[in-house]
């Protein structure tokens, strides 16, 4: 998979910042975070301590493929509420447990797993979790209270040896304080949990992005919560006549997984999606260029387009008389595994760049654009314009 070849300026803001929202600004965040480098050998000790302080009641950021994960002993009830603390995140929105092999599966789970084997063998480890009647031995601060369990297997090679070296199941959500993007390298992870928590363990940028597909197999046929690489196309010949949960597409009822309902994805920066059905991009490029050409702070404005569209917008932008603009690429319109990979941290980069509006492109809803433009359509708050 290609990595994050974001074009445009790249000013970083180093050091924690204090994003507004469920009262995260007053989390103490004063204790010492050690980022340290992780490598697929030759760091045993890095990973054993990180084991240990599962194990203590501590909480660990790991790498997965999707998105960083924020853990913390999954058995440990009080372990998992350090974790809420440290997010600012609401209580009542369950949490993913994370395993290494499938030999700790059966004692989390009570439901016959044998119409499920096939998936799980082909599709884990991987970006996938599932959710199935919870057993006993899972404390309800993992799952809100409910009766049921979202389970994952991830594909990361460190953070499986991280899961290894824990010796149980690691309850983790996403590594942001709650309402932020998902991070997708430490260094995001970095800004929002400094002092938060002992220890950053660093397995460089997440390949996919953003986060897993969750899979509801408590119902008949089985729904797809939260639609993520893994589609509904890749799903169906594990899982007939499975679909995304109706609650999902835009503008729709009340999504039935807890943590759809919240204010996900957010930039701090107001964004509105402009989706363009036509391959040529004419009618959104000119709609961004005028929006542009009409703000009253242009500088303040950020535009996350396509490669394709990065120099007809600078062209038409120029030839009106407007300022340079800030421009993001997300990579080429054809490339949906580039665009969901560099997401995440595009919208960080606008926000520390101080911009109070983004422009962005979308693309049409198909297949894994669809779970993209799940992402993309939280972070606008609805303003999508088609065309
Ligand atoms: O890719 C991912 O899934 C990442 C990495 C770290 O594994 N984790 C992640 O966790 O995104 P979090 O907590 O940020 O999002 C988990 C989502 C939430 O929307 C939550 O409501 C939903 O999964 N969820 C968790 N357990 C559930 C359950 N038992 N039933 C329905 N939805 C559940
Ligand atoms: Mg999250």
């Amino acid at each position: 998979m290609t990595k994050a070849g974001a074009m445009g300026p790249s000013r970083v803001d180093a050091g924690s910042q204090a994003p507004e929202g469920l009262g995260v600004s007053q989390i103490k965040a004063d204790r010492k975070t050690d980022l340290i480098p992780v490598r697929a050998q030759g760091s045993e000790e890095v990973l054993n301590r990180a084991g240990a302080l599962i194990r203590q009641g501590e909480l660990v950021v790991f790498p997965t493929e999707t998105v960083y994960g924020l853990g913390a002993d999954g058995l440990n009830p009080e372990a998992v509420r350090a974790i809420f603390r440290a997010k600012g995140r609401p209580s009542d929105n369950p949490l993913i447990l994370h395993i290494a092999d499938f030999d700790q599966l059966p004692a989390l789970v009570n439901q016959d797993l044998a119409p499920f084997q096939k998936l799980m063998e082909d599709l884990w480890p991987g970006p996938m979790t599932l959710v199935f009647r919870r057993s006993s031995l899972i404390p309800d601060q993992v799952t809100a209270g409910g009766d049921t369990v979202g389970i994952r297997m991830p594909s990361h090679p460190i953070g499986r040896a991280f899961l290894r070296a824990a010796q149980r199941p690691v309850a983790a959500p996403s590594a942001n304080l709650s309402g932020r993007p998902s991070p997708t390298n430490a260094r995001d992870v970095y800004q929002d949990m400094a002092g938060r928590l002992p220890l950053i363990l660093d397995g460089g940028p997440c390949d996919i992005g953003i986060e897993s597909t969750v899979v509801d197999l408590t119902v008949e046929p089985a729904q797809v919560l939260r639609p993520g690489f893994y589609t509904p196309e890749i799903l169906a010949p594990y899982l007939p006549r499975v679909a995304l949960d109706p609650g999902l597409g835009p503008g729709q009822v009340l999504p039935k997984s807890p943590g759809q309902k919240y204010k996900h994805y957010a930039p701090r920066a107001e964004m509105t999606l402009f989706v363009d059905k036509s391959d040529s991009m004419e009618k959104a490029v000119r709609d961004i260029v005028t929006r542009y050409l009409e703000a009253e702070s242009p500088d303040r404005v950020g535009l996350l387009l396509f490669e394709e569209n990065v120099r007809p917008v600078r062209e038409a932008v120029k030839a009106a008389g407007g300022p340079e603009p800030y421009i993001i690429s997300q990579g080429s319109r054809s490339d949906l595994s580039e665009m969901g990979h560099s997401l995440f941290t595009n919208l960080r980069r606008f926000d520390m760049a101080g911009m109070a509006v983004i422009l962005a492109m979308g693309v049409p809803p198909l297949g894994y654009g669809e779970s993209i433009m799940n992402r993309m359509r939280k972070a606008a708050a609805g303003r999508v314009i088609e065309e």
